[in-house]
């Protein structure tokens, strides 16, 4: 008992839980899913997997990207990647919905499955079926050798190492990663980037697990945040564009291990609906970095506040005028906007842990979740 009680010590490497290790991991995970794929100097970019299928991802005449849970979250942020990058049409489908209709593929069509383990039972039926169509199949997948991986025609792996808390960090930001690679490699063959961005935005890479390390040292902020949350009952997640997704991301990272109902919106869509909710009693954390939308979420912020809602704001370091505005800042260094969600993901990765372990949740373990969902 003794005995197993220090190993399980030892494989969480000093922390309290898997998830926070993973958490911690991801300088290295994003580094090592980028390592012999980018030279940021030489402006070289090579994934080894596609090289006999770039064309296809180049010429491709769509892009549908398919996954669940929060792989399905790293494809919406793909599809802002893609459309920007590389001007193919991207859609995001998740794997349980485009497998049981009767969806349209034609033979120019590209497949991008993402799956963690490689082994989730809807995504696999998907990929079948789109085959069976006719498309051409990417992976991009973190368990080396998974059925995924092994159904695709082509991939990229991410390296994020073994993910062992159910709710998935280091491997949405590997995805991420990746997927950013490959819309960079598809603009490049399809000559939709310019030679100066494609290597700004490699030299940007790079600097990403040092950003991603000063966002880490906030942790200790973070926490207290979280202290003065942890009686919320609901939680909203608002940002816009690239952003958008990462607020969807941070909401189910929150509901997954907290129990707490949260939901994240795009922020403009708000005053459809989920304005409504908001009181003095409800917390809305809002991505409001500065980027294309900063103006936009800035009024958004303004329409919370007027309606007493508590605010705390993911903003860019050196922002002096959110601060008077919010209630609580978690400030996040400035990086291009097409790279922002490997950011900005992570303060919102923290903010749930710390509410679920303070309010005492077995975070690395959920009630009713599986970590890889085999069956349909
Ligand atoms: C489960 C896990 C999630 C994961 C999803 C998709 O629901 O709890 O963390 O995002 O499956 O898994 P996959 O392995 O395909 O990425």
């Amino acid at each position: 008992q003794t005995v197993e009680l220090e190993l399980a010590a030892i494989e969480k490497g000093g922390f309290d839980h898997f998830m926070l290790k993973e958490i911690f991991e991801q300088p290295r995970s994003i580094a090592d899913s980028m390592r012999g794929r980018v030279q940021a100097a030489e402006g070289y970019l090579q994934l080894g997997g596609l090289r006999d299928y770039m064309d296809q991802l180049a010429n491709s005449q769509r892009i549908v990207i398919i996954g669940c849970g929060t792989s399905w979250h790293a494809g919406l942020v793909a599809e802002y990647i893609f459309e920007e990058l590389a001007r193919i049409p991207v859609e995001v489908e998740y794997a349980s919905e485009f497998r049981y209709r009767n969806p349209i593929i034609k033979e120019r069509d590209v497949v991008i499955a993402i799956s963690q383990s490689g082994e989730t039972a809807d995504t696999l039926a998907a990929i079948e079926l789109a085959k069976a169509k006719g498309a051409t199949i990417f992976g991009v997948c973190n368990v080396v050798g998974s059925s995924i991986a092994r159904a695709t025609h082509a991939g990229a792996y991410t390296h994020a190492g073994p993910e062992i808390g159910v709710a998935s960090t280091k491997a949405f930001t590997a995805q991420v990663t990746v997927l950013t690679l490959m819309a960079l490699a598809a603009a490049e063959r399809k000559g939709t980037i310019s030679n100066s961005l494609l290597r700004q935005l490699l030299a940007e890479m790079d600097s990403i697990p040092a950003k991603v390390e000063k966002v880490l040292e906030s942790a200790a902020k973070i926490r207290e945040i979280a202290q003065i949350f942890t009686y919320a009952r609901n939680f909203i997640y608002l940002g816009r564009g690239m952003n958008f997704p990462v607020a969807l991301e941070g909401a189910l990272k929150l509901k997954e291990i907290s129990y707490i109902h949260a939901e994240g919106y795009p922020a403009a869509e708000m005053k459809h609906g989920p304005i409504a909710l908001i009181d003095e009693d409800m917390p809305v954390v809002v991505i409001a970095t500065k980027d294309s939308s900063y103006e936009k979420v800035v009024s958004n912020i303004q329409e919370v506040k007027a309606r007493k809602g508590r605010v705390i704001a993911i903003t860019t370091e050196g922002d002096k005028h959110l601060p008077d505005m919010v209630d609580f800042v978690i400030e996040i260094p400035k990086v291009h906007e097409v790279l922002l969600p490997l950011i900005s993901v992570i303060p919102l990765q923290i903010l749930a842990y710390d509410i679920a372990v303070m309010r005492g949740r077995n975070v690395d373990q959920p009630r009713n979740l599986a970590k890889s969902v085999t069956v349909e």
